[in-house]
């Protein structure tokens, strides 16, 4: 996973303090005991909450500017939205973290949105704040989460058929689906911010460059899996979106129209 292209979508250019989204973020700041100088995670908190905002025309990405009212009772849903557990055990694996805290890929646009009133359901392999524990003298080490009551999570690994089932994801049900840093839309080079990057110069690999290090790998030792998963991904989202809702896969952004998903025009 190449971690320097999510520090560069990050938006830090424009002084937050007293804007709406400065204010949003130091309430998550004080109400997840965000460290005042993990100044990565906060940027990264900021850029992916602008990157949602303005793919809903909710934020204005010059003035970060919130209309609070398109977030009130929005429905969505964020595909492997993130838990504390994954930069520690990629530090375990020995994969190169770049030095970023356990906090970065917490499921903060599940919390930033739920804190926005937003009606919000966060799936992933594993519970948020993911803590281990172990049964009967070691046995069974189980992964629980700690419970945070403002938002829905559902545990699912994403790779297998029928993750996004229709019992619990009713079709025409979700307003917005999200899935950012899990799974590449596309191989060869990207363009972030106006800088092209190429996966081949990047990763040695022609990997898509949003991939986690686990889909990464997927795609290189099993591409069928990898497709499959990704279009599970993406026909889930079709089912699951009420026309006109939205989907964002990375950066790019799709629109459900007449019953499919469309890329929107500039
Ligand atoms: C790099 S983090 C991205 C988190 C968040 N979406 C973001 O944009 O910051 C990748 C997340 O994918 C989750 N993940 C990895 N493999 C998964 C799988 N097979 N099914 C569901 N989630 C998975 C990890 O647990 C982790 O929380």
């Amino acid at each position: 996973m190449n971690l320097a292209l999510f520090r560069q979508t990050d938006s830090s250019d424009i002084p937050l303090r007293g804007t709406d989204v400065g204010n949003l973020l130091e309430a998550v700041h004080r109400r997840y005991n965000v460290r005042s100088n993990d100044q990565g995670t906060s940027r990264y908190i900021v850029g992916q909450l602008i990157k949602f905002g303005e793919a809903i025309g909710a934020i204005d990405p010059r003035t970060y500017a919130i209309q609070y009212a398109r977030f009130r009772a929005l429905k969505v849903l964020d595909l492997a939205c993130g838990c504390e557990g994954y930069m520690k055990e990629a530090e375990r694996n020995g994969r190169n973290t770049g030095g970023a805290s356990a906090n970065f890929f917490g499921p903060w646009l599940c919390r930033t949105l739920s804190m926005l009133e937003a009606n919000v359901t966060g799936v992933d392999r594993e519970f948020p704040r993911s803590i281990v524990k172990t049964e009967k003298k070691g046995r069974n080490p189980k992964r629980v989460g700690m419970p945070e009551s403002e938002w829905i999570f559902v545990q699912r690994d994403l790779t297998q058929l029928d993750a996004i089932d229709q019992e619990h994801f009713p079709d025409n049900s979700f307003d917005a689906v999200s899935c950012t840093r899990f799974i590449g839309n596309k191989s060869g080079p990207v363009e972030v911010h106006g800088t092209i990057l190429d996966p081949v110069s990047i990763l040695g690999s022609a990997a898509p460059l949003a991939d986690t290090w686990e889909m990464r790998e997927l795609w290189e030792e099993d591409n069928e899996a990898y497709c499959r998963t990704l279009k599970g991904i993406r026909e889930a989202a079709q089912r699951i979106l009420r026309e006109g809702g939205v989907f964002m896969l990375n950066t790019d952004v799709e629109i459900k129209t007449n019953g499919a998903l469309k890329t929107r025009m500039p």
